[in-house]
């Protein structure tokens, strides 16, 4: 299983040290959540943050828009240097406007994710799988850190995998909230290629160590 730990988690006033940190961890790519107090109640960082962290490490930019109107504001997290960008699919009700994004996304050869919230059935994303490089699974309600892990929603990603599976398709299932220590063990148990970590890692006394077993 690849691991994503959560910059949201991180100390603020140091991000520069926290990204190399996660670089040298055996973490798999670096996890952005950005937020813009419309969406989620909750606001985060924005583009010019990725930016600056761009030239400190070769780490995978997954780049998770908690946003209101993400493909007005794609091209310039494409430009901050995000590789992955993943948007949610209840910020807009139009499959145009879905279709639309995703395509902005990939034509500038990057990744594109789609997120579905707790209360998001999971055929939701079906009809856009097949565009899909991502899926992912929120396991808790977005805009916090820290929250305790919606154990219900696992099964999301068995019904995702099959559908995955069935059309031959790539596409990756990611998982996001309340992945630590405790929870890692029933959240292996499911067809999971990405966890995204926040806390548990990043309060962690031993970074490294943390990242090994929950990838392991
Ligand atoms: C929630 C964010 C998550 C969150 C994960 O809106 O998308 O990425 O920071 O944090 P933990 O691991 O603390 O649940
Ligand atoms: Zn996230």
């Amino acid at each position: 299983m690849k691991l994503s730990p959560s910059m949201l988690a991180c100390d603020f006033s140091k991000m520069g040290e926290e990204i190399v940190k996660i670089s040298n961890s055996g973490a798999d790519m670096i996890h952005m959540d950005i937020m813009d107090g419309h969406f989620v109640p909750n606001i985060s960082f924005g583009p010019s943050i990725i930016k600056s962290l761009r030239n400190l490490t070769n780490l995978i930019f997954d780049v998770h828009l908690m946003i209101a109107d993400p493909e007005q504001y794609v091209n310039v997290f494409l430009d901050s240097g995000a590789d992955i960008i993943t948007f949610h699919l209840e910020s807009n009700q139009n499959s145009d406007y879905i279709l639309k994004t995703i395509d902005k996304i990939k034509s500038k050869n990057k990744k594109v994710g789609l997120a579905i919230k707790p209360q998001t059935k999971y055929e939701a994303l079906l009809p856009y799988l097949k565009f899909l490089d991502l899926a992912l699974v929120m396991t808790v309600e977005p805009g916090f850190g820290g929250q305790k892990l919606l154990e219900n929603q696992l099964l999301k990603t068995e019904l995702l995998k099959k559908e995955i599976l069935s059309q031959n398709l790539s596409t990756e299932i990611q998982i996001d909230g309340g992945v630590n220590l405790e929870t890692i063990g029933i959240i292996k148990k499911y067809p999971i290629d990405i966890c995204v970590s926040g806390t548990c890692v990043f309060k962690s006394q031993n970074i490294s160590e943390t990242v090994k077993i929950l990838k392991s």
